[in-house]
């Protein structure tokens, strides 16, 4: 089989580590002969995925388009969006007509049986550009029916699609409701078993103090970490508020870790350095918070942690960084809306909270900070649960179901 995939970012964030993970699997399994990679714009997920014997293309976007993103999609003033991305449209609707022809001839060039589409601006793309006898589909990462343009565009487009796969059922019901007709498969994302796995000895964070610049921390603290890109939806506010709040009443010293980094480059859709670092101090929590750089490969940054907080803002499309904390055997608390929900169980697996809720978040931190037995049992069951829920087994065989029900 010949497929060729279409990525709108070089840079590499949650959905292009699930593209890694797709690709990686239909390479075990065998099963495609032939993988092609356009990226919309440079960085390096390129030289990540040429490791798996992909030829990879970089064909980069016309630059006012390569710069729209969420936050100009969701602006709250609907007419402000629109107009704003009208005007955008118009300026640089000539440049993007022709880079358009020029990427449908590349593709033709490579005579795909399938073209993959992993993020929004590929997928409004990719139905000018595929092939007429390729199949089309939409791997599905987001949710797009709270932003009114971007709702009615996917609706439209989503007419040539043959097949999307939703990274949750939350993900599905969401672009269903823009798309009635479109088959939709949930495929949960996995997570590397044997990288991402419990330690079977204690682990010592003091790494952690050091790759943030804080002072040695003292004997039986108890470290939280939110793992998470810049987005500003991504809590880090909340996280910071509600470790404040919780600081006193874990009765052991705390410490909390905010591990990430930017990856897009759409302006005002991001928290910086200097912002959070700004935000700690304000807060009078200088000498218990540190920022550590985004980290390549994260796995070892979870043993470290006590408890490991997702504290997203809006609902989660998935979150990553729960199943790898899952897997990771952590004591987890998760901001429990979207597809975010769906990956634990209540009590079981991790504590839920509502997003944006500082105060239930700091309780949930003053709970478990508390309860080392409580810890233990939730890491012990996330991590067993895991092993088949975010499987890479189980993930390849539900993707090489979809394509072969899409050759038939
Ligand atoms: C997007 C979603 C995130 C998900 C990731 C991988 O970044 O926001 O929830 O984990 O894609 O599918």
């Amino acid at each position: 089989m010949n497929i060729l995939f279409l990525n709108p970012i070089g840079r590499v964030g949650g959905a292009e580590r699930v593209l890694v993970d797709v690709i990686a699997s239909l390479r075990t399994v065998g099963s495609v002969d032939q993988i092609t990679v356009i990226l919309l714009s440079e960085g390096p997920l390129a030289a990540r995925l040429r490791q798996y014997q992909c030829d990879v293309i970089v064909e980069p976007l016309p630059g006012s388009f390569a710069e729209m993103g969420d936050s100009q999609f969701i602006h709250k003033n609907r007419w402000y969006a629109n107009v704003l991305l009208l005007g955008k449209m118009s300026t640089g609707a000539l440049k993007l007509v022709m880079y358009l022809a020029r990427l449908r001839k590349l593709i033709k060039q490579h005579a795909p049986e399938l073209v993959y589409s992993n993020g929004l601006k590929t997928h409004l793309i990719s139905v000018f550009v595929r092939p007429r006898n390729a199949s089309l589909v939409w791997h599905l990462h987001d949710f797009y029916g709270t932003r009114p343009a971007v709702a009615r565009m996917i609706g439209l487009a989503a007419k040539q699609v043959d097949r999307a796969i939703a990274i949750s059922e939350a993900v599905k019901q969401d672009t269903q409701r823009l798309a009635p007709k479109l088959k939709i498969s949930v495929i949960y994302n996995a997570v590397d078993q044997i990288l991402f796995a419990p330690s079977d000895e204690p682990v010592d964070g003091a790494i952690l103090d050091q790759l943030s610049h804080l002072d040695a921390a003292p004997a039986g603290v108890i470290r939280f970490g939110l793992i998470a890109t810049y987005a500003n939806w991504k809590g880090h506010h909340v996280f910071l508020d509600a470790l404040l709040l919780a600081r006193d009443k874990v009765s052991s010293p705390v410490r909390g870790y905010i591990i990430g980094g930017p990856i897009y480059s759409t302006a005002g859709s991001q928290v910086t350095v200097t912002e959070l670092g700004t935000r700690i101090k304000e807060l009078g929590l200088e000498h218990e918070v540190g920022l550590i750089p985004f980290q390549d490969e994260p796995s070892a940054i979870y043993r470290m942690l006590d408890i490991v907080v997702h504290a997203s803002t809006r609902p989660e499309p998935f979150g990553l960084a729960i199943a790898e904390a899952m897997s990771c055997g952590r004591a987890l608390i998760v901001s429990a809306a979207g597809g975010a929900q769906e990956l634990f169980d209540e009590g079981v697996h991790a504590i839920g909270h509502t997003p944006g809720d500082s105060s239930m978040l700091a309780e949930a931190m003053i709970r478990l900070g508390n309860d080392p037995d409580l810890r233990s049992r939730l890491a012990i069951n996330a991590a067993a649960a895991s092993r088949h829920r975010f499987s890479h087994e189980r993930f390849a065989n539900q993707l090489i179901r979809v394509f072969q029900e899409l050759r038939h």
